[in-house]
């Protein structure tokens, strides 16, 4: 079979993630085009081999050792933007900040607070992505999946339960594009909303450095992880070149040359103190792979 995208054996995942840490995988697939998903997928099943749909790697912490399995993405291939009057068609694949610019740039309003949300549109739309009071499934009318058989099923919004960081997608389903229903609005409106999301994010959140956003979920709408790390005082703390943000406390960096076993040493840290001094169970909101235990 031929596969005619771009089919990296032994990758580096340190070179696909935002934090920029990762072990090799057994081969790091960008199809390119939904044929050749389709055949890529043929070929996993008939081989029974591990298999990962990664979205940017801005939400992604790879082991070490890495992750003896293929890593299919469709950033930087699938990506292909439509507009027809208020109704937006995007593949999976886009960039979620190119989505917002492009909708602004039509005068459609509804996703212009996921503008500073690192993060390609078929990640954002399998977590439910958020910001500033809005998730990505708000405005959402329909998503496309290829199923594991290769088969393409059209879903409404209904048919998905859409929560707080969460959504029905099963993991073996890839989502390859969404259709979404914006509005027309005034542009100096539609921006004004776009600015004061990015300037709460810059004065919030320390984005000149390398990580994977929030590493925890909220444990409840009103209590932030990052207002538990802080309160527990565990700011600033490092494990070799990991390091929990002073600027924000569910943010931790890659100063360098840090591990995955680096950050996890962190996150277990920030679970035990959190348990231990509020009673409360963090679970992550990041996707880990290749460690011995799925976190
Ligand atoms: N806070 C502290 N100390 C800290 C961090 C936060 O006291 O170190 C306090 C803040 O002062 C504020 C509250 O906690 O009163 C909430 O903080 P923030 O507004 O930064 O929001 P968040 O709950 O920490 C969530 C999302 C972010 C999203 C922002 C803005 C989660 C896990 N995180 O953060 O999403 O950008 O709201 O809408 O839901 C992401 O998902 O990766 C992400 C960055």
């Amino acid at each position: 079979m031929i596969v005619q995208g771009s089919s990296l054996i032994n990758e580096p995942m340190a070179k696909h993630t935002s934090w920029g840490i990762g072990g090799p995988v057994l081969a790091f697939v960008r199809p390119e085009s939904r044929a050749d998903l389709t055949a890529i997928l043929a070929l996993i099943n008939a081989n029974n081999i591990p298999m990962y749909i990664a979205g940017s790697g801005s939400n992604l912490l790879v082991s070490d050792e890495g992750f003896n399995g293929i890593i299919i993405s469709l950033a930087k291939t699938l990506n292909q933007i439509r507009f027809d009057g208020t109704t937006c068609y995007a593949e999976a694949g886009v960039m979620l900040g190119h989505l917002v610019k492009e909708s602004i740039h039509r005068n459609l309003t509804g996703l212009e607070s996921l503008g500073g949300v690192p993060g390609t549109l078929g990640g954002a739309l399998v977590m439910n992505a958020g910001a500033y009071g809005s998730e990505i499934s708000n405005c959402l009318v329909s998503i496309d999946v290829v199923h594991q058989n290769g088969v393409v099923e059209t879903y409404k919004k209904e048919q998905i339960e859409f929560d707080y960081r969460r959504s029905s997608i099963k993991p073996t389903d890839i989502v390859i594009a969404a259709e979404f229903q914006l509005k027309r609005d005034d542009p100096e409106a539609i921006s004004l909303k776009r600015i004061n999301a990015s300037s709460k994010r810059r004065s919030s959140q320390p984005l000149r450095f390398r990580s994977a956003g929030s590493v925890f979920k909220n444990p409840k709408p009103d209590l932030s992880a990052g207002f538990l790390i802080d309160k527990a005082g565990l700011k600033g703390m490092h494990h070799g070149d990991a390091e929990i943000s002073e600027k924000h406390g569910n943010f931790f960096l890659n100063r360098g040359e840090a591990k995955a076993e680096d950050i996890m040493y962190l996150i277990q840290k920030v679970k035990k103190v959190v348990k231990k001094k509020f009673n409360i169970e963090l679970e992550l909101e990041i996707k880990t792979l290749g460690f011995e235990k799925e976190h």
